[in-house]
């Protein structure tokens, strides 16, 4: 069978990934979650001192790109590739409301969209790829030949992002969830560079409504008229 590349754009706390390695796992595909390079680089920042609730220091961290290493590697346990910075696991640290506050102004920078943009053009040079993010079908793979763009009402994506977090931290506050939600939708859809856009050709899934094997059924749908 045809291996596609398949991109996976849209709003933040859609259920993008959840999808993603769904379908990847039945396809055989390799799977890139790309907003864990944009937040392991963000946690790389926060931990240097480049990044806090007061002030960005965006020279610096481009000074700093080049000893920046993120990568992935596959834990068989788990069933997907997990995000490393400077070798170290770093899959589950970079899921904290702390580095989401940040990671749209770091995702703003152009020389880290450019880093990043060039690696992932290259993890999916062999196709089978199924790569979530912001500019998927935009940018990074123009020419894929599957483009979905999925949204939801930001309530909904809120709570389904609260529920994840308020499990690791019952300190959680949904105001605080629900703000991040926007206002990194404000800063992705705003900014300069690859801004968050529906590509022309991407079929866009709302599911504010729909289970997420609802959502499998219609992707795997759309793949097999592609392959
Ligand atoms: O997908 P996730 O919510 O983990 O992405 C975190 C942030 O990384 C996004 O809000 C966005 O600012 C940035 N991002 C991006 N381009 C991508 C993927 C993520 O700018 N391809």
């Amino acid at each position: 069978m045809k291996k596609i590349t398949i991109a996976i754009d849209g709003f933040s706390s859609t259920g993008k990934s959840t999808l993603a390695k769904a379908i990847a796992k039945t396809l055989g595909y390799v799977y890139i979650d790309t907003g864990a390079m944009y937040r392991a680089i963000t946690l790389f920042a926060m931990r240097k001192g480049y990044i806090d609730t007061k002030h960005f220091d965006g020279e610096k961290l481009v000074e700093a790109l080049d000893e920046i290493d993120v990568h992935f590697e596959y834990n068989g346990e788990r069933g997907f590739a997990e995000v490393y910075l400077n070798g170290e696991n770093v899959e589950d640290l970079v899921r904290t409301l702390e580095v989401s506050q940040f990671v749209s102004q770091i995702a703003e920078v152009k020389e880290v969209r450019k880093k990043l943009v060039q690696q992932q053009q290259n993890l999916g040079k062999a196709k089978g790829v199924v790569m979530d993010g912001r500019d998927i079908g935009t940018v990074v793979f123009p020419d894929a030949e599957l483009k979905i763009f999925m949204n939801a009402s930001a309530d909904v994506r809120a709570q389904r992002r609260f529920d994840e977090l308020v499990v690791k931290d019952a300190t959680i506050q949904y105001a605080d969830v629900y703000k991040n939600v926007v206002e990194r939708d404000h800063i992705d859809t705003t900014r300069k560079d690859s801004p968050l856009v529906k590509a022309e050709d991407a079929i866009e899934i709302d599911n504010s409504n729909l289970t997420r094997e609802e959502q499998y059924d219609i992707l795997l749908k759309l793949v097999g008229e592609r392959v």
